[in-house]
């Protein structure tokens, strides 16, 4: 068992800082060399195709994926520095992922008091007070006592925000977390996400959703073949993108009647 993580400190540099990182599946290079800083209170947006390494880029940042070169830092620790206690860093680094991950034979309550109390060691009524609040902040405040298969997607995605807020995140990371959702469920989500950077929140968020990118995200990197192509502000990478493969990419995405790789489904 790690010792309890300490209150996120309000780091003076990035909240995460990205350095030459690479990460290959055998013989296979996903990521070739990617730098990326988020401030506190910022949110990046990172689209492009799939198999471009979205995920495998948000999944080097808590260490479910080990990089294969390159350095990781959150809140200024290391992440990838052997002796670091990843329970530690995973404490401040909340994930929400596409399938929610909820434990399904726990109650609402349960899913988001479990981590408290194992990683920051709460007591049960502290930790069930702080799920009660962020259950409330997402819509959900009646919900505490069901089990995650009585609730719809978006709820149960909202649940996820939930337990993740719960333990005082430094950072969220998100996993296209609208992309399982049936469309009239996605707003819901997007809206409490939309909440949570207007309070300060800082997100990276993998997302298609590419309203929503330009109208929350502070900047927007598209990742081409396992580098970043081209950032910048949201308005400028999906609005008037300079490089062509961006072009085409947002093509894919903002035709509703195209049926490809991006959206894997013509609905
Ligand atoms: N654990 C793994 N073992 C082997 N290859 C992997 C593994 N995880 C990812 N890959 C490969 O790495 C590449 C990038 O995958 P990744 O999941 O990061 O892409 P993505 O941009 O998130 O795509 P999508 O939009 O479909 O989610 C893909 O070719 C994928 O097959
Ligand atoms: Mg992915």
């Amino acid at each position: 068992m790690s010792a309890p993580a300490p209150s996120a400190p309000a780091p003076a540099g990035p909240v995460v800082r990205i350095s030459g990182l690479h990460k290959s599946f055998g013989e296979r290079e996903v990521l070739t060399g990617v730098d990326l800083d988020v401030a506190q209170g910022e949110v990046v947006c990172i689209i492009g195709a799939s198999g471009s390494g979205k995920s495998t880029l948000l999944r080097c940042v808590n260490l479910l994926e080990q990089p294969t070169s390159g350095t990781v830092e959150v809140l200024g620790v290391e992440v990838t520095d052997p002796d670091v206690d990843i329970d530690r860093v995973r404490a401040h680094v909340g994930m929400v992922f596409q399938q929610f991950n909820l434990f399904p034979h726990r109650s609402v309550l349960d899913n988001c008091t479990l981590a408290q109390r194992q990683v920051l060691k709460r007591s049960k009524a502290e930790a069930e007070a702080i799920a009660r609040k962020n259950l409330a902040h997402v819509g959900l405040a009646d919900r505490a006592d069901s089990m995650p298969a009585q609730l719809s997607g978006g709820q149960q995605q909202r649940v996820a925000i939930a337990r993740a807020l719960s333990m005082d995140p430094a950072l969220l990371l998100f996993d296209e977390p609208t992309s399982a959702l049936d469309p009239e469920l996605v707003g819901e989500v997007l809206t409490v996400m939309r909440e949570l950077a207007d309070e300060g929140m800082t997100m990276l968020v993998v997302t298609h959703e590419m309203a929503f990118a330009r109208e929350v995200a502070d900047r927007v990197i598209f990742l081409d073949a396992g580098v970043i192509l081209e950032e910048g502000p949201a308005d400028q990478v999906i609005g008037n993108p300079r490089e062509e493969r961006t072009r085409s990419f947002l093509r894919r995405v903002l035709d509703p009647t195209h049926v490809d790789e991006v959206t894997g489904t013509d609905a």
